[in-house]
Parts: structure tokens; sequence; C-alpha cells
């Protein structure tokens, strides 16, 4: 990824080459106008704004001449402004203007919050990943100058590069293809980005899994030549006021298996991790933030591949809480092995488990790419859906219809993990699956606060990046779980 400076300043920058000055374009009753705060646009005036190509809306970027060889980029949907719109705003400048070496803004800056917003956008926006590209054709180093007299605080500077950070490397991992990102790798990666955060980072290999009765990764991954992990990353500081666990779907490869994907449906499956890179990172900068709550994150990490050693259809499994799984379809993988970490997440009795996955096809063509389902009992879905709405993020609840419920009990074993030829509820029915594996409350007949949220639309952009959100991994809802924590705790 580029690299990307932040600097808050009283004076604006002086007119030069390499440097790019930021104009938002604003509608006013039907009329275009330029809001530029601090920055001169005098060279600007009498422009015909509308006949010139600008426009106010969300995207929009136009770049004209300014002076001394400088450029005046001039982008819309900042709207009325608001947090919302500063942050996406942010986003869309970080996104668009990256082969100049220094942005400048000087919009109006009230207050931190304002500033925090703002930078957030920009910071997470400003990414590409070219890794395996041979021709380096990275973007310069860049710096994006806030001019403003507001005096923003550190730790408002400190919080935008945790989460930065944290979404980069989130899109990192889930754009490496999977013939390098795989079980094994992955949990080198989780314990090289756990590096200066105080956590804990703890592997289970294949071995351990066997012994330790985590059938559902063991099932998943035996088909792979290389073989399941789980990995707990555990964040436990002094004065913890709340317990909560992230549990993440981690199938760092998704052929479906013996009941194998049509080759236009499995492409791009090496996203089907993004669940687990959300909660690694979604600990990691909650860890870095120092916020007092013990977080655990649980990556179930497995290869889900067809051979003579993987899991048939019709097989049994069983799960690390004792419940066997008669295994009907091998591509419905995530549910299986999400089965073993909700209950191991379970047996440390935390106040909320929040699982996240690319869980199922239905989700996406019920909400689209842009809204992720969450389903659980109804108080931490709406905890979890305010947590996502502030964070700029999309997520709509989704019922756990009890009466799909029997069309998952199982023949011979307590459950099947899919309804063959039953397509209707898809994404309910993998919500119902998981809730048998979200265990009691220590001492009690009442299931542990949970929630379910499937991203198998919003993990990954295929249409062209907006805001803060580039083409293809968008790192979405860590951020989110940084504000469910923080909210669980005020
Ligand atoms: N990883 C997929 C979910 C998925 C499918 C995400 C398409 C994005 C696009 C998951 O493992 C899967 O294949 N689910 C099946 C479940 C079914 C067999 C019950 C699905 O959704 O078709
Ligand atoms: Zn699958
Ligand atoms: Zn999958």
């Amino acid at each position: 990824m580029a690299k990307q400076f932040i600097k808050v300043s009283p004076t604006t920058p002086a007119f030069s080459k390499d440097s790019v000055f930021v104009v938002a374009v604003v509608e006013k009753s039907g009329k275009l106008e330029l809001h530029s705060g601090s920055i001169d646009v005098s060279s600007l005036k009498g422009l015909d704004l509308q006949k010139i190509g600008a426009r106010a809306g969300n995207d929009a970027v136009l770049r004209v001449p300014g002076p001394n060889g400088s450029v005046f980029a001039l982008i819309g949907g900042l709207g009325d402004a608001g947090l919302e719109r500063l942050r996406y705003f942010g986003g869309t400048v970080g996104r668009t203007v990256n082969d100049f070496k220094q942005v400048v803004v000087g919009l109006p800056i009230a207050n931190d919050a304002e500033a925090g917003a703002l930078l957030e956008g920009y910071a997470i926006g400003h990414y590409n990943y070219i890794e395996y590209k041979s021709e380096a054709k990275r973007a310069p180093a860049q710096t994006l100058v806030l001019s403003t007299k507001h005096k923003v605080k550190p730790a408002t500077l400190g919080r935008v590069e945790v989460l930065r950070a944290a979404v980069h490397d989130t899109r990192d991992l889930v754009s490496m293809p999977a013939n390098d990102l795989y079980p094994q790798s992955f949990a080198a990666a989780a314990s090289r980005l756990a590096k200066g955060a105080n956590v804990t980072v703890t592997v289970l290999d294949e071995k351990k899994l066997a012994a330790g009765g985590f059938g559902g990764l063991i099932g998943v991954g035996k088909g792979s030549a290389r073989p399941p992990r789980l990995v707990k990353v555990e964040y436990k500081p002094a004065g913890a006021k709340k317990k909560i666990a992230l549990v993440g779907k981690g199938i760092t490869y998704d052929t479906g298996g013996l009941s194998l994907k049509p080759a236009a449906s499995m492409l791009g499956m090496k996203y089907d991790m993004t669940g687990a890179a959300t909660v690694l990172n979604a600990v990691l900068a909650i860890a870095r933030l120092k916020l007092k709550v013990h977080a655990t994150a649980y990556l179930c990490l497995a290869e889900n591949m067809p051979s003579g050693t993987a899991t048939r259809p019709g097989d049994v499994v069983k799960a690390r809480n004792g419940k066997t799984i008669e295994v009907t379809n091998t591509d419905a993988e995530g549910r299986v092995v999400l089965a073993d970490g909700l209950s191991l997440a379970s047996e440390s009795y935390p106040d909320y488990i929040i699982d996240v996955a690319t869980l199922t096809g239905a989700q996406r063509v019920a909400l689209g790419t842009r809204y992720a389902g969450i389903m659980g009992d109804d108080a931490t879905v709406a905890k979890l859906a305010e947590a996502i709405k502030s964070a700029g993020e999309f997520a709509w609840p989704m019922p756990l219809a009890e009466d799909l419920r029997p069309l998952i009990d199982g023949q011979i074993a307590d459950l099947q993990n899919a309804k063959v030829g039953n397509t209707a509820g898809g994404m309910i029915i993998g919500g119902l699956f998981l809730r048998e594996f979200v265990g009691k409350k220590k001492g009690s007949s009442q299931s542990i606060d949970w929630a379910h949220l499937d991203i198998a639309g919003p993990a990954d952009n295929e249409g062209a990046g907006y805001g803060f959100i580039p083409k293809g991994a968008t790192g979405s809802y860590v951020r989110s779980l940084v504000n469910f924590a923080e909210a669980v705790i005020k």
C-alpha cells in the first residue's frame, strides 16, 4: 500500500506543482457552489461550474489547473457536511487523488469529531493493492495537510492510524491469493500483525484440533493438503469492563469441496476468509486503542478442497460442543467451522459473541452488496446494528424464522448443515444453524448474547470504488466491531 502521512497545520501551503488542493462542490438551491475553507480559489472565479463539468454528487471528481502548476480537485459528496458526509468525502479524496505528493484540505473543521471523520475517511480511502504487479507503479508517498486553526488531539490522530492499519491489513489479507494465503500462512500472518499489540496469539494445529474435538474444522479441512488451524487472539487488559468474543469464518479457499462449485461461482472464493481477517484486525485495533474490553478473536481457518481425503456429502462430523452434523452439502462449510469456533468461544462465557462470515450466496441475493445481514437475539442485533451505522457501514436485521429450523434437523445426526434442494431463506437457515453452537450463560439456561453478521455481499466490491471503499476487498465492519466494543463499555 502507498505510504501516507497526515499533518494538521494552522497555515495553508503555497500553491505548487505536485500539490492538489481539494475544493468541495456543493449544490445550494439548484446552483453549484465551491467550498474551499482556507484555500484561496479566487483564480476559479467566473467559471461556469456546471459547464466545466463540476458535480456535487457522491464521488464526482474534476481536476482543473490551479496557480503555479498546482491542481484543484473539485469534489462532490460533501453536501451539508456532518460526520458521515465528512468521512465519505475524505474517502473520495484519499481514493482518487493519490498521484500527488501533497493533498491540501482547508474545509472548516469545528471540533475533533469532524477532523477525525474527515481524516479517517481519507486514511482508509487512500489504499491500493499492487503486491502482485510486476511493474511497480506504486503511487508516491502522500501527505495530507489539513489546514485548520482547530487543534486536533493526538489521540484523534492516533485513532485514525489504528483504524487505517486495521482496515488496510484486512484488505491485504483478503486480496492475497489462496496459493499464498492458507491456514498455516494465515496463522503466521496473524502473529506478525499482532506484533506490538498487547495480545496473546494461540495457534491450534491439526493435531491439537483433532485431540480437542474440533470435528468441524477437521472435517472441512480434510480434503486439502494444507491442514486447518484455529487461531485465538486474546486481548485481556487490566480493568476490563466486559468480555466479547469475535468468531470469524476463515475459509482460505472455497471450492465447495466434493459438492463442487461451478467455475464461475468458484472464482473469487479466496475472499471466503474475510470474516476471520475482520475479527482479527478488529481485536488488534481494540488492543491498540487500549479499550477496557476483554476481546478475543477466534479465527476458524480451513481450505475447502475436493480430494480422496475430503469429507463426503452424507458424512457425519462432531463439533467441539458435542453436537453431530450430517454434512449434506460440503459447500455449506462455513457454518461447520464456525460451529467449532462458537463452541470454543462459549466455553469462556463472554458477555457477547459476534460471528462474522461470508456465509451464504442467499445473503447477496436478499440484500445486495452493500448491506450485511444481522441475525441473533434482538438486543445484541440492535446494539450491533447501531455500531455498524455509526461507522458509516450498512447492515439490516433478518429474522431467525423458527418455521425454518426443522429443515436442518438431522436424519441420522443432530443436525444437517444444509437442506438439499431448498434455497428459500438460505441466509436465515445459516443463522439458525449457527445458533445451535452458541452456549449458555454461566449457570443459566439462557443463551449467551449473540449476533451473526453475514457479509457475503459487502466483503467484496465488484464495482467501481466509492467514498472510502476501493474496488475489491472492502475491509468493512472492522470499524463497526471497534465501535461495538466501545458501546458495550459505555
Ligand atoms: N462461501 C459461500 C458463500 C457465498 C456464495 C458467498 C456466493 C458469496 C457468493 C458459502 O460457503 C456457500 O457456498 N454457501 C452455500 C450454502 C448452501 C450450500 C446451503 C450457498 O450460499 O450457496
Ligand atoms: Zn461454500
Ligand atoms: Zn464458503
